[in-house]
């Protein structure tokens, strides 16, 4: 059996390993570290991507499930709502270590699409991704930054 998805706008065919994780292909076969291991059991967010859109835990998804799917990392953040986000980001200056960042941009990213103009309550629901910091406070203030 052979799937084939792509990442960032690349195809991949993968027909080994399909129990693999997500997370473990893009860190340890193609390179893509951006996305990051926390908890690997769906808790913590460090490993969010996009798939069709949608933030998911890439810990938490093999590769026998991706057929026809397209992902997007960190790497590939790119349209308008993406760079909105990235550009608050630095703007607000939210990190503090930075582990779990590229998971809470892509969860922002992916909430602004769905809700350009969330409220604190919509944040707090949706923004799951924990933060060892606590830069709660920065992260709300930059999505409604990128939502301006
Ligand atoms: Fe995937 Fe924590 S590493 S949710």
């Amino acid at each position: 059996m052979s799937i084939s998805f792509t990442v960032n706008g690349k195809t991949h065919k993968v027909s080994e390993q399909l129990d693999m994780p997500l997370l473990w292909y893009l860190r340890d076969h193609i390179d893509l570290k951006g996305t990051k291991f926390g908890c690997g059991i769906g808790q913590c967010g460090a490993c969010t991507v996009h798939m069709d859109g949608h933030a998911i835990r890439s810990c938490s998804i093999t590769l026998g499930l991706l057929e026809g799917k397209e992902i997007k990392t960190i790497e590939g953040l790119s349209d308008k709502v993406e760079q909105a986000v990235q550009t608050a980001w630095k703007k607000i200056d939210v990190p503090q270590c930075g582990y779990c960042q590229s998971g809470q941009i892509m969860a922002a990213s992916a909430l602004l699409k769905k809700n350009p103009k969330p409220t604190d309550e919509d944040i707090n629901n949706v923004m799951t991704n924990i933060c060892r910091c606590g830069t709660y406070v920065r992260i709300r203030k930059a999505i409604h930054e990128a939502a301006d």
